[in-house]
């Protein structure tokens, strides 16, 4: 009992401090972003060219853009599915190993598309209303929330008989609830997808608003079309 409120407190602690780092990295962001269009505007470039708004990103960097994209929709069925199938007691090791490793490779794809994005370089914002600030800001969000998705998902399995379940492949190891140390980590792995989903339904309209309102060509942008 002890144990466990010691533990409990303890994953509630590096919780708190990846919460923390991550909106310590927002707001240092956004004072960059917000520093960087000031000096746009007093420069006098209200409006955005056309070839500002064509620059592209890499090729390696739109493939794994939509390469996330379509692991996402798989690891969030699968993640589902188990939540169901556990409730229902029929939930197997197959179902947990497919998750963790999708998941885990959303992980890796994200920290690869952040390498990339220092190194290749990212096109300038689209424009400079408050607008494309938030647009950015988006952005940024998504990557803290995909590396906060999968340390929680991490997190559930060491703390719950998950992790032992799959290093054993023994699937009554697996547990019919979350309990304990595992509380946290599980219940912020659930929020934090409810946030992605919010989150990226922005990112989307904005996309959907350029491509369709706009109509200024912003998606060329994140396309393989005339890249060699
Ligand atoms: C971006 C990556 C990930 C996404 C989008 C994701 C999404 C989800 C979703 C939607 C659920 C169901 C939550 C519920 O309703 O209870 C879930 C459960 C879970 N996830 Fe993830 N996950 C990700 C990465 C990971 C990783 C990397 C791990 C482990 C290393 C992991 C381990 C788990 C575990 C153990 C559960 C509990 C399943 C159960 O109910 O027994 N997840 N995840
Ligand atoms: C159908 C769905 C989607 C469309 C149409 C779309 C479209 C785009 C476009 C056009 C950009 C470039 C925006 C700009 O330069 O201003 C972009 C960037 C980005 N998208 Fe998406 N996207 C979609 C889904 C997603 C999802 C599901 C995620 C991750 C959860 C995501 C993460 C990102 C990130 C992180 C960037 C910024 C890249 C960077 O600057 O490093 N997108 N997206």
């Amino acid at each position: 009992m002890v144990n466990n409120v010691i533990e409990a407190w303890y994953w509630i602690f590096l919780l708190a401090a990846l919460v923390g780092v991550g909106v310590y990295y927002s707001l240092y962001s956004i004072r960059n972003l917000w520093a960087a269009l000031k000096e746009q505007r007093e420069e006098g470039q209200d409006t955005v060219s056309d070839e500002v708004i064509m620059t592209p990103y890499s090729r390696r960097i739109v493939i794994i853009h939509w390469l996330t994209v379509a692991l996402l929709v798989v690891v969030w069925y699968l993640g589902d599915s188990l939540a169901g199938a556990r409730g229902e007691k029929s939930a197997t090791l197959a179902g947990y190993y497919a998750h963790v490793l999708a998941g885990g490779a959303v992980l890796v794809l994200t920290l690869l598309r952040w390498t990339f994005r220092n190194v290749d370089g990212v096109p300038p914002p689209a424009g400079n209303s408050l607008v494309d600030m938030m647009a950015r800001g988006v952005h940024y969000g998504l990557y803290i929330l995909l590396v906060l998705l999968s340390a929680t998902g991490l997190m559930t399995a060491l703390t719950s008989g998950v992790g032992p379940a799959l290093l054993k492949a023994n699937a009554s190891l697996l547990p019919e609830k979350y309990t304990g140390p595992a509380t946290v980590p599980h219940i912020a792995h659930e929020i934090l997808m409810d946030v992605l989903i919010v989150v990226v339904i922005v990112h989307v309209l904005g996309a959907i608003t350029h491509q369709f309102i706009l109509k200024d060509g912003l998606m060329g942008r994140m396309s393989l079309r005339g890249k060699s």
